[in-house]
Order: C-alpha cells, then structure tokens, then sequence
C-alpha cells in the first residue's frame, strides 16, 4: 500500500469526517484548489486540434483567461498574446500577415516578428523611436496527434508530455480527436465531476447505457481499505502526476430503499437492472471493474477499458476562463497495425468511440458540470458544500493538486501583466 495514499487519506478523511461541525469559513486543506479559479500557471494544455488551422489560417483563442491569437505560416505554427502593446487591439479581430514572418496590426500598423515576438517597423513611421523597444508575448507550442498544445506561463517549460495523462503520445497510440466544445462550468468542476465516485448514478440517463442494456449503479462506494489498496499515485519529479483508482474492489448497487415515515419502506431498482439475474448483473460490472480512472496535473483524465476493452479514453477540462471549460476528447487505441490504427482514425473510432462514449455518455457530465457551476460560482458552494463519506477521493485529489501545483493564474495574468522575456 503506498505511503502517499495512506497520508492523503488520513490529511483528508478528518476533514470529510468533521465537515458538519465546522464552520462554513474554515480554511481548506486544499486552499491552493481553491484559490485556482482561472486555473494552474506553468503547464501545457490542449488548445486546438491541428484539422482546425490549416496554412495561413488564424485563430483567437483564450486559455486561462488570456487571449491568444494562433496562426500557422509557412508550415509553422506561432501563438501569441492577442492584444497590441500600443493600444490594446486584438489582432484577431483582422488577422494581417503581409509576410510569412510577421504580424501587423489591423489598426496602426505596429508590425511584429513572430518568432521573437519584437516590434520590427510601423509601417506608418518606420523610422519610430518605437521600434525595437516593445514586444508581444511569444507562447511555447508543439503539434502532436492531431492536438495543438500551448504553453501557459512564465517558467521554462518541462516536456509536454509531463502535462498530460500518461500515454496519449506514445509512438504507436493512435488518437482519434473528438470535437471540442464549451462547457459553462469552472475547470475544476470537470476535473472532480470526471473522478468522482459518487457520480456513476447520472449515467443511467445515458444513451449509451440505455442502448446498451448497461446498467450502472447508484454510484460507487469504497471502503477505506479499498482506497488505500487499489488508489495509486504518481509524483515523480520526472514525468506526470496524478492518481488511479482501480475498480477492481468497488461495489455497485443497484438495489437501494427509502425509509417511510410509518416504518416501512419504498424499495427500488435501476430501471436497466430491473429483471436482471444476480449473474446478470455481476457479469456487467465485472466488465466495468478491469477498468482504471485516473486524474492527472493539471487536468485531464483517463479511464482504461472505456468504452470497449481495447479503447483508452483521456479528457482535458481546459479553463478558458474561469466560468468556461473547452472539453477535449480523445479516443486511442495503442497498435502497430497500420491498417488498424488507419481504420481507427475513420469508422471505427467514430462507431467504437466518439458516437458512444462522446454522444451517447459524456453528454451527461457536461450536463452535471453546468448543473454543479451556479452553486460554486456565484453562492460560496467551495465553503458551503456538505460532503459525505464518498467525496473523501475528491479531497484527496483537491489535496494531491495544491500539493503539486507549479504556480496558480491569477487575474492580473489575464490583463497582460506577464513576463515577456
Ligand atoms: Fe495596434 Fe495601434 S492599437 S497599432
Ligand atoms: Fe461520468
């Protein structure tokens, strides 16, 4: 049993445990959680997907708050800060390239390098005191599987894949990109609605599951033997960090009661479990039980076995700012065929992944998220939430997440005060 695990539990447990006692203000064991509304500073995160830029295209985007004008020339792609030194414009609003090597912007004329991101002439006045004495901030960006990654922040950036649940770039994972999309919902709303153990009950509104016959449960539950033995975490310095939860020792029930005021009781099933033998019943969720779910810094998620044996699912819930996340989702599969891996990227993974596991299932935790988001947005819910038992694994996480944060966005990033090199 590992050590981290047993430590973050106890750190957590009491907390969950004397919840009700306390005050509403107590401070958090996990205040830097929650001091990260626009998110964490220093990481990678997925920005746009490669099939959305072609040559010459441009793009403004936000990531963290932070307004980035992405473009691709001559063959290579450059991200910088969308908004001119002179006068604050955003260049997005008319993207200018009169060469392959520059910027200008659509109002003044201040023209920039996108390489170094240096004003290298007005066209207007080309002999300004200006020129050479400003700059636009220039983004680290790397291109792989299909996925445009961004650097946000100010320290040297560490190897892209130190960022993401592990695997996702591995040389034979073979990544079928799902089309991103908004979601009104603060990020860390994603990142716990995706790991939280309680939430398996939402997905029996869950087209997949209903088409399927899969039935789910009222959510898990864990005792605390089975989170010590089956909850891995990875802190290396060296890689990614993160956690795994095995299934293997989770029980799910799909039988459950309401007690009545005259003593009886109202006894219910899940409506897909309903005429079902127990070794009909056992037979699903053993399938459901050889999968994994793991969350990884700074905020993706993987889940092992999903929806098919053979399929990994990652997920990103990247802040856009701090009332929106953009949805990333990606279907792999790991193989040296080429003709699997080619039929992976059309039909396959469109029927074995995105049209069950996209449209037909996780549908439903966007739904929760934005459902989740008016309470912690705008009514306190981070101080007035009333936790139970099951919601110690979130703690641990929220815990696990302060503990390795590299640095925390805040507003003053959003306005441009960064450093610029
Ligand atoms: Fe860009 Fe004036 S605002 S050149
Ligand atoms: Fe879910």
């Amino acid at each position: 049993m590992s050590e981290i695990t047993r430590n973050l539990l106890e750190e957590t447990q009491d907390y969950v445990e004397q919840a009700r006692a306390r005050t509403a203000r107590a401070r958090k064991p996990w205040q830097v959680w929650l001091d990260a509304e626009w998110g964490f500073r220093n990481y990678w995160y997925p920005a746009a997907l490669s099939r959305h830029l072609n040559e010459g295209d441009a793009k403004g985007i936000e990531l963290l708050g932070e307004e980035i004008l992405l473009t691709r020339q001559n063959g290579k792609l450059h991200a910088m800060e969308d908004r001119c030194p002179h006068r604050g414009i955003r260049f997005s609003a008319r993207p200018l390239f009169y060469t392959k090597e520059t910027l200008t912007c659509w109002y003044h004329t201040w023209t920039y390098d996108l390489e170094d991101g240096n004003l290298r002439t007005i066209l207007s006045s080309p002999d300004s005191k200006m020129i050479g004495k400003c700059s636009i901030k220039i983004y680290p960006v790397e291109e792989r599987k299909g996925i445009i990654f961004i650097f946000v922040g100010d320290i040297e950036p560490p190897p892209l894949h130190y960022d993401l649940a592990p695997g996702l770039l591995d040389d034979n994972a073979v990544v079928y990109c799902g089309e991103p999309y908004e979601i009104n919902a603060n990020w860390r709303l994603g990142c716990e609605n995706g790991y939280d153990p309680g939430h398996q009950f939402i997905h029996n509104w869950s087209e997949m599951c209903i088409n399927a016959g899969m039935h789910t449960s009222y959510g898990y539950t864990s005792t605390r033997e089975a989170v010590l033995d089956t909850t891995r975490y990875v802190e290396n310095e060296d890689g990614p960090k993160g956690f795994t939860r095995k299934v293997e020792k989770t029980e799910f029930k799909h039988e459950a009661f309401i007690p009545l005021k005259d003593g009886g009781r109202k006894d219910l099933v899940l409506p897909l479990a309903r005429g079902k033998s127990p070794e009909e019943l056992a037979q699903l969720t053993d399938i459901i039980r050889l999968g994994t779910v793991g969350l990884w810094m700074p905020c993706s998620l993987k889940v092992t076995t999903f929806p098919a044996p053979q399929c990994t699912h990652y997920e990103f819930y990247v802040p856009k700012n701090k009332d929106v996340h953009i949805y990333f989702q990606f279907g792999v599969i790991h193989t040296d065929d080429e003709d699997e891996a080619e039929r992976w990227l059309g039909e396959d993974g469109r029927v074995m992944w995105e049209v069950p596991a996209v449209e037909g299932f996780t549908v439903d935790d966007a739904f929760a998220r934005e459902q989740l988001h008016k309470y912690y947005a705008e009514e306190d819910g981070w101080q007035r939430e009333r936790l139970f038992q099951p919601d110690v694994e979130l703690t641990m996480w929220r815990r696990f997440a302060s503990r390795h944060a590299r640095g925390i966005q805040t507003v003053d990033h959003t306005r441009g005060y960064f450093k610029r090199d």
